[in-house]
């Protein structure tokens, strides 16, 4: 269950706007519990004034610290809390993903010209903006932030609301959709989609995808190939994975990333056994007291090496290894986590994981990856370090 707390002054606005159709039954199902603090309860004066006049002058009231403080005091939480400001980050749906693996999150709505900076200085972790123009309050961009959030939390969305494909999540558009009528005011659904050729559709959509994205928002596919270089500076070991699956064509994109590594002469020589059943993960945690993240897994794929297909014999441990890295940067650019669990050059861990999986002589397993949904955020690492670098000669 995800908590959000919201410090307010209008809790009613939040109620109001919130308590209707999926999110009210995210709520009645407790996958999301939504908590406002009225910060005007914290209020020591009399009148319950919470602003006052700022200090140089200028228009309009600010609202008082403390009041605000002793609202964020009494949540008693020890986890994000975000200030929605014109001032913050632009909301997305890579930020939404971010915070929808908290526990808990706290919401401080701003109202009247801002509020005391040396408040927002102590307590707030993250600011948040939802876009570039100013509203009258911090309580619609918090509802934005508690819808996107939310409906990435598991059976939050029904099945019929939920779809694989969406808007954003590849940085690229959705394609457009039809229902019946076949006709309406004389234009026709594209044939191909009443085709029941599942695979053609995959493909149109695709396409439909891309073109609708380079005619709205040239934009994102700019960003998308920032995130080939972000795939790999934000790739991090994921080891906390959410109780969801991961689907057949995720798995598919996986196995066609590890094949499009370089591999030496060409040799292509490796294999892979893929894991899924749930008492099988479990078996294989129990073969390696580091590889205890593999009972919570969505699936573990085997790397292995067919020593009969190597034609330059020595060099099968760096083959599988480029393969391994091109999986691991392809689940991150898919939202999925994975860690490499080293098996090779290990001759006991290898057999254990031999008798397990019934692998031939001549296959060699190198490693085992353990991919899940994340259930874990990770900042990208910056390991660059100019003394590891040598120019000419050592
Ligand atoms: C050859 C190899 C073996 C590894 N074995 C394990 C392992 O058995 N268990 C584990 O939790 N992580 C394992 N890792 C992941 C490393 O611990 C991780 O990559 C490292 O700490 C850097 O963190 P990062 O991947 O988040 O950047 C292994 C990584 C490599 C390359």
């Amino acid at each position: 269950m995800l908590n959000f707390y919201v410090l307010t002054l209008f809790p009613e606005i939040i109620y109001g706007g919130l308590n209707h159709s999926i999110l009210k039954r995210a709520v009645d199902k407790n996958l999301i519990r939504i908590n406002c603090v009225n910060i005007r309860d914290f209020s020591k004066d009399k009148n319950k004034r919470v602003d006052d006049y700022t200090y140089g002058g200028g228009c309009g009231m600010l609202m008082q610290a403390q009041p605000v403080y002793d609202a964020f005091k009494s949540v008693k939480k020890n986890c994000p809390v975000i200030f929605l400001t014109p001032h913050g980050k632009i909301f997305n749906q890579k930020l939404a993903r971010k915070f929808a693996v908290e526990n808990d999150l706290i919401l401080l709505c701003g109202h009247y010209e801002g509020i005391d900076q040396r408040v927002i200085d102590e307590i707030v972790t993250d600011e948040i903006s939802i876009g570039d123009y100013i509203l009258t309050g911090g309580e619609l961009p918090a509802m934005i932030l508690i819808d996107s959030i939310s409906r990435l939390i598991p059976n939050v969305l029904g099945k019929n609301e939920s779809c694989e494909y969406e808007s954003f999540e590849n940085n690229l558009l959705e394609y457009p959709q039809y229902t019946r009528p076949e006709v309406f005011h004389g234009k026709h659904v594209p044939k191909i989609l009443l085709s029941g050729n599942h695979s053609a559709i995959k493909n149109w959509r695709q396409r439909q995808s891309f073109i609708t994205t380079w005619m709205k928002r040239p934009d994102l596919l700019k960003k998308m190939e920032e995130n080939k270089m972000n795939a790999i500076f934000s790739r991090r070991s994921i080891r906390k994975y959410k109780n969801e699956s991961v689907t057949d064509e995720q798995l598919e994109l996986l196995l066609r990333a590890a094949m499009a590594a370089p591999s030496a002469m060409n040799s292509q020589c490796w294999e892979f056994v893929v894991v899924r059943d749930k008492n099988h993960l479990s078996e294989l945690a129990t073969l390696n007291p580091y590889h205890q993240m593999l009972k919570d897994a969505a699936l573990a794929i085997i790397v292995c090496a067919d020593l009969n297909k190597i034609l330059a014999n020595e060099y099968w441990i760096q083959n599988c290894s480029a393969a391994t890295q091109n999986i691991l940067t392809q689940a991150n650019e898919m939202g999925l986590g994975a860690v490499w669990l080293g098996v090779a050059p290990y001759e006991d861990k290898m057999q254990r994981i031999s008798d397990n999986l019934n692998l031939p002589e001549n296959i060699k397993p190198l490693n085992v990856i353990s991919i899940g949904v994340p259930d874990e955020f990770k900042n990208a690492n910056d390991n660059f370090d100019t003394k590891k670098i040598h120019y000419e000669k050592f």
